[in-house]
């Protein structure tokens, strides 16, 4: 058998100065359903996540909670590990930048950096925006500063900047203007969704600046190996973890070889708070040490929330403590409902505005309402027809007129493509168009004056059949986005083997049911919740 292509997917590591809220939640549950989607289609994943713990924000959080910045780290891990864990994230490793295998790493490359010729000494003055751990110079701030009053303000987040000065350690970054603009050429879909490259494209257009790489007026960070009294930038320290985690600086064969299979990632997912240091810096920094570049950077927008003092929506965020804590919409919905409602209706390029209101709505109508109950009337209706049971299959699976049928002819792969480029929403719909068929083909078919009829059982069967079959194909298609109610719904029609299946293809071909299996009608998956 052919050796499975590798799909290595990460998300940001996440800054640890507090707990994480639905905004962080969003990239990594977004990078679970691509996960799970790929392994049905064959792939063998590797997903990774983890923990920024470097850097002053951290150093400061720390602080503010009287504790060593290790301490707090260590406190706080088990608050991205649970949660994670909760919401049914499939990573395969978690990476901690404190961890011994990342210092390892980081200073393995500080020294091809200093072989690559494009690091030098020098001294930093300057802006530092300590939420956002980013350099900014007198020019970039003096033009976001434009009429402004006080103490400037940073260019991105608007929050005071700090004013640095220090002897540090450069990244020759300018040096590498000409080969990220064709990287942007050759390879138009190294930043996704496409709309997002002019923004990468003009800001190095218009001019890159060295980069800052080593700090030496704090020292919470991966010392510089060859200069005493330096630590690593922390942007510099966290983006390496993507290979890290792969192996890279190990130097023994069995490293090397995982490092050879699994690199170059094929998707970095970030916010777009973020793309510069995974659309600029890091493809430079790869270039620098002759590695290979990941295929896709996807950079999806804000969960946003509104500000009751300005009345203005401000992106959610931890350090300006607005945000929303995932147990909240948790136990509104329970963990799938959530997964689902944040995968579909919630647009990955653009910011959306979180609505309860809306989350509601969408969970009643899509999973209550349709996938839910197609579930819960068509198992009742088989076991009380069946006894207990699926109707054999068919003879014929073309005996009658089956719209069920022709819906699924085609569907995976409208659904595959949309799932392969994070269109979620549209994946799920096309899921959906064969769950809302199948409630109007019950209305249609009226199964219940069937079963009055001796004379018409063969027809019973086959519309009760074609039921528990669009329910079979609905279930591994919502896999993705609700790995648990859908392998409960395959396991309630005896096809439990099947959950977690790596063809969905074959899987998902009309006729797979294999008929006469016991039946379990089982607890409403997604009962009905209160509208407001
Ligand atoms: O930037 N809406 O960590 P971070 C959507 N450590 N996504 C959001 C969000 C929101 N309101 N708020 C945060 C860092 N995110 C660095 C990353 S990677 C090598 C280092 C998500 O804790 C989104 O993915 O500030 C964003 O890019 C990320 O969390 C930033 O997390
Ligand atoms: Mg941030």
């Amino acid at each position: 058998m052919a050796e499975k292509p590798s799909y290595y997917i990460t998300t940001p590591i996440y800054y640890v100065n507090a707990a994480p809220h639905l905004g962080t939640a969003y990239s990594t549950i977004m990078a679970d359903v691509q996960a799970r989607f790929r392994r049905s289609m064959g792939y063998d994943v590797r997903f990774l996540t983890g923990m920024d713990e470097h850097g002053q924000k951290v150093a400061e959080a720390a602080a503010a909670h009287g504790m060593t910045p290790q301490e707090w780290c260590d406190s706080q891990a088990p608050l991205f590990q649970d949660l994670w864990a909760e919401l049914e994230i499939s990573n395969d490793d978690f990476i901690r930048t404190t961890e011994d295998r990342q210092r390892a790493a980081v200073q393995y490359l500080w020294e091809r950096m200093r072989e690559s010729g494009y690091l030098y000494k020098g001294s930093y003055d300057g802006w530092y925006c300590v939420p956002d751990e980013t350099f900014f110079t007198d020019t970039q701030v003096a033009k976001a500063n434009e009429g402004h009053e006080g103490d400037p303000l940073c260019p991105d987040c608007h929050r005071p900047l700090e004013r640095i000065k220090e002897e540090s350690w450069f990244f020759k970054l300018s040096a590498f203007q000409d080969r990220l603009l064709a990287l942007y050429d050759e390879h138009p879909e190294f930043v996704q969704p496409s709309f997002r490259m002019n923004e990468v494209r003009s800001f190095v257009a218009g001019g890159l600046n060295d980069l800052s790489v080593s700090r030496n007026t704090f020292d919470w960070g991966i010392p510089v190996p060859f200069d005493e009294g330096h630590v690593t930038y922390v942007w510099f320290d966290a983006l390496l973890n993507y290979m890290t985690a792969v192996g890279y600086g190990v130097e023994t064969p069995e490293a090397q070889a995982e490092l050879a299979r699994r690199w170059p990632a094929q998707a970095h997912i970030v916010g777009k708070d973020i793309i510069r240091f995974h659309c600029v810096i890091w493809p430079a920094m790869l270039m620098a040490i002759g590695e290979a570049l990941p295929e896709h950077v996807f950079a999806h927008g804000f969960l946003m929330v509104r500000n009751e003092e300005t009345g203005q929506g401000e992106k959610m965020s931890k350090s300006r403590g607005n945000a929303i804590a995932p147990r909240e919409v948790i136990d509104l919905l329970g963990v799938e409902g959530y997964r689902y409602y944040f995968m579909t209706d919630v647009v990955p390029g653009s910011d959306g505005a979180i609505s309860f209101a809306r989350m509601r709505q969408v969970y009643n109508a899509d999973l209550a309402n349709s996938w839910g109950n197609l579930i819960s009337r068509s198992l009742n209706m088989s076991a009380k027809y069946f006894d207990g049971a699926a109707p054999a299959r068919p003879d014929d699976l073309a005996a009658f007129a089956n719209p069920l049928a022709e819906i699924a002819e085609g569907l995976v792969d409208r659904y595959a493509e949309k799932m392969g480029a994070f269109a979620f929403g549209e994946a799920a719909a096309a899921a959906m168009e064969l769950i809302h068929t199948a409630n109007h083909y019950i209305e249609d078919a009226e199964p219940w004056s069937l079963a009055k009829d001796p004379a018409r059982a063969d027809e019973l069967a086959f519309v009760i059949y074609n039921l528990l079959e669009a329910i079979r194909i609905s279930a591994h298609l919502l896999a993705p986005f609700m790995p648990a109610t859908s392998a409960e719904a395959l396991r309630r029609i005896s096809c439990a083997d099947e959950a977690g299946a790596d063809d969905l293809a074959a899987v998902c071909t009309w006729g797979g049911l294999v008929g006469g299996m016991p039946v379990e009608k089982g607890e409403a998956l997604f009962p009905r919740i209160a509208e407001e």
